[in-house]
């Protein structure tokens, strides 16, 4: 038991339900995990929910696009999440979605209370509306040129050439990213939350609840003053419907963060849980919201304005980081970097990731960038070659030569002084370890566990157990010694649990024989286990084509798998990577002729082309399979790209590209130059 037991409520921010889970987000969710399992190891009562962002335009477009209800694509997409974070062993205690009635319940018990304080006010404003698709357009769903630096192909609300925000009715020669069709202003009436009436609690607020540099950024909103914040959408809206306002919907941010209420409410009904005691204003537990830093605003003004215009507690504190760059850059389709967690998970141990993770994360906002090369060589060096190779090459000694006992504490150090000073040292390294934690400075908690591990892989070489084993004069001292240095792989087991909870729970059972994972109470000098069974492999060395088939795949999966969509701001890139007219300038475009199409034997979105460039012959793998039948394709005339290099694939290698676009699924079109056109003819 801890000396003070906490009672601790904690989120992560909910994934949209409209894509599927990627390394960027694993940054959250192996952030907060961590830190969850290790107030749990503490002993403090520390509950860990989460839950689908389920509302939404995006979400509504993309079940339309599929052909299928909303309610079906955001139950596929919560299990595919859930099954996710269970493969990173990210444990929640609940996992819920926002389109519950307990959420329905909260977003409308919290408008009416904000209502009736006079916090609500409607007005008519004027938005963009496609006419075709006769829907209001969210500002990501219009693109046009930017009208600060005249760039072409911007979006309504940001300019990705030159950084300028603008209003989309600023934009010039607007477009419909979903029709194409001009959009028209209308007219219609929302509802907007009084931000400002919060000003004085925001203020007092923000010193207490956030990290420094955010409490600057929020300083700064205050003193530009606050904006009242629309909460409504009009029909068609995938979300709940305003109770006095039929036809308006509650924006999806609005019902967002009540997600986070509602998954623990749903926990509560399970476990008969008073709701109240956490979530009343002065109520002891502690809630946490980690996030990421572009919703810090969300976060930071809107939803504590919203709870205390409610009568709710607001979170005791937010914590929110930077973003994830790969090998230095943004994550990117093209180079193979924009990795899926499921891509992950078939080529790599995810703890291999949580561990990284670890080494880089800090209290801070900073990005982080994950660095295959240095991934690599952190984990063989750290996990296989520091950790496990403590215990794969000690642990033998004892199960051959002692029978698996091991020596307490006191029989490996007797002399009283000296054992004080080596359990205080063991405990002072927790001691550290521990505040290193809860700060969430993860990359100096490993840092320091390092430390630990090379003191005792020291130990071990300047003892030489391995001579020692070779004379029996020696056995004693053998046994000491190495009882000693598997008390250390055991302390160092404790201190990496939060991060490796999978490697270590094995280490717990297979080599101690412990049935439950390790807590921090099994550090107290008492609790050294006195039998040790047979050493089993525990971690394996990763191979640089590990990391080349992920990227390879994570290629491939995006160039079959995705369609372009409207995305939500944790996907931060941007269509695609700027390239000048000279590198555009080095295709070579060739028309050529299909002359065979076929299926590729497990693949559900390839077909197989056979390409005749007018005497040459290409093989080309093209993800088209869901447009056209082999038989449609055979016979006609398209345009490849000639001189991409040849891209080795599961099936076989791939000797060139064709051009086919479209937003997927059935509607995806190979280019089709006029009949005159002859293979191999270079298009100008
Ligand atoms: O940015 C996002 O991905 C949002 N779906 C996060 C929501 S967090 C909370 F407020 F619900
Ligand atoms: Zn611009």
């Amino acid at each position: 038991m801890p000396e003070q037991k906490r009672t601790l409520l904690v989120t992560s921010a909910l994934p949209y339900a409209n894509g599927s889970i990627h390394l960027g987000h694993l940054v959250e969710y192996i952030q907060t995990d961590i830190w969850v399992r290790f107030q749990k190891m503490q002993g403090h009562d520390c509950t860990y929910v989460c839950a689908d962002d389920a509302h939404g335009t995006p979400i509504m477009l993309r079940a339309q696009q599929e052909g299928i209800e909303p309610e079906a694509l955001i139950e596929r997409m919560n299990a595919e999440h859930q099954a996710d974070f269970a493969a990173f062993h990210i444990e929640f205690d609940n996992y819920y979605s926002t389109h519950s009635d307990e959420n329905r319940e909260f977003a409308e018990l919290i408008y009416t209370r904000l209502r009736d304080g006079g916090h609500i006010d409607r007005r008519t404003i004027s938005q963009y509306y496609d006419p075709e698709k006769e829907l209001f357009l969210p500002d990501r769903f219009i693109k046009g040129t930017c009208p600060k630096c005249g760039a072409e192909d911007q979006y309504g609300d940001n300019c990705e050439v030159c950084g300028a925000t603008y209003d989309a009715n600023e934009l010039k020669n607007p477009r419909s990213v979903l029709s194409g069709a001009t959009p028209v202003e209308k007219e219609s009436e929302h509802f907007f939350f009084r931000l400002s009436d919060f000003a004085d609690m925001l203020g007092e607020y923000l010193a207490t609840s956030t990290q420094k540099e955010v409490a600057n950024k929020m300083n700064e909103w205050l003193e530009a003053g606050l904006q009242d914040w629309d909460i409504s959408r009009d029909a068609p809206y995938f979300g709940f419907e305003i109770p006095d306002a039929p036809g308006k919907f509650f924006y999806v941010w609005l019902d967002a963060p009540m997600g986070y209420m509602a998954s623990f409410k749903d926990l509560c009904n399970k476990k008969g849980l008073d709701f109240d005691d956490w979530w009343k204003p002065d109520s002891s537990a502690e809630l946490y919201h980690f996030i990421g830093k572009d919703i810090l605003r969300f976060h930071t003004l809107f939803w504590p304005a919203v709870l205390e215009g409610s009568g709710f507690r607001k979170p005791t504190r937010v914590f929110a980081h930077g973003f994830l760059t790969v090998n230095g850059q943004k994550m990117s389709k093209s180079r193979g970097t924009f990795i899926n967690a499921r891509t992950w998970l078939d080529h790599l141990d995810p703890e291999y990731l949580r561990y990284y993770y670890a080494t880089k994360l800090s209290s801070g906002i900073d990005d982080i960038d994950l660095n295959l090369d240095d991934f690599i060589a952190r984990i063989n060096s750290d996990l296989v070659g520091k950790y496990v190779n403590i215990a794969s090459r000690t642990a033998n000694f004892i199960v051959k030569q002692f029978n698996g006992e091991l020596l307490p504490v006191a029989d490996f150090e007797p002399d009283i002084q000296r054992r004080q000073t080596y359990m205080d040292g063991v405990l002072g390294t927790k001691q550290v370890i521990n505040e290193l934690y809860e700060a969430r400075d993860y990359g100096q908690a490993i840092r320091k566990i390092m430390e630990y591990a090379d003191s005792i892989n020291q130990y071990f070489d300047e003892n030489e157990p391995w001579k020692l084993a070779k004379d029996p004069a020696q056995k004693d001292r053998l046994h000491s010694i190495c009882s000693r240095i598997l008390h250390g792989f055991h302390a160092l087991s404790v201190f990496l649990s939060p991060v490796l909870p999978e490697m270590t729970a094995r280490v717990a059972k297979s080599l101690f024989d412990k049935e439950s994972p390790f807590t921090w109470s099994d550090l107290d000098e008492q609790a050294f286990p006195s039998r040790l069974n047979k050493f089993k492999h525990l971690a394996k060395r990763i191979e640089p084509d590990a990391v080349n088939a992920m990227l390879e795949a994570s290629r491939e999966s995006i160039a079959v798998n995705e369609k372009p969509q409207a995305s939500g701001p944790l996907v931060d890139e941007p269509i695609a990577d700027i390239i000048q007219f000279d590198d555009f300038a080095k295709l070579d475009l060739r028309i050529v002729k299909i002359v065979k199409a076929e299926t590729v034997e497990k693949a559900d979105k390839l077909l197989q082309l056979t390409l005749d460039l007018g005497g040459e012959t290409r093989n080309v793998f093209a993800g088209i399979k869901s447009a056209y039948a082999p038989a449609d394709l055979e016979g006609k005339l398209t345009v490849m790209v000639a001189n991409l290099a040849p891209r080795k694939m599961r099936f076989g290698i791939s000797e060139g590209m064709v051009l086919a676009a479209g937003p997927g699924g059935k509607d995806l079109f190979i280019l089709e130059p006029h009949q005159g056109a002859q293979p191999g003819m270079k298009v100008k």
